[in-house]
């Protein structure tokens, strides 16, 4: 599928993502090198993985974890997703996120 990620600077990035391998969307940001840390590995215990959807994809709910993580981290907004709670499913081709600032 492909997927649309504005980066900081606002340069908008269509990736290629496979939807057979169990990817996340902080993972893919990894896989392009995108400055995106990942630093808790996915436990959605850092945000470093904060990203906004643009598009009007359903996304899968989201779980206590990320409430809760969301709601201490910076720069949270309505559309505020942690990019490792989201998996990369067929259904989410033409997403689009931007990555929120650094934190
Ligand atoms: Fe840490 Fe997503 S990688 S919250």
């Amino acid at each position: 599928i492909t997927i649309t990620v504005i980066d900081r600077e606002g340069v908008a990035h269509a990736l290629e993502a496979p939807t057979d391998m169990n990817l996340n969307l902080m993972e893919v940001f990894k896989m392009y090198e995108l400055p995106v840390e990942g630093t808790c590995g996915g436990m959605a215990m850092c945000a470093s993985c904060q990203c906004y959807v643009v598009s009007d994809h359903k996304l899968n709910e989201m779980g206590y974890d990320e409430e809760a993580m969301l709601s201490e981290a910076f720069y949270v907004e309505n559309n505020s997703r942690l990019g490792c709670q989201i998996p990369i499913t067929p259904d989410l081709n033409g997403l689009e996120v931007k990555l929120a600032p650094e934190s």
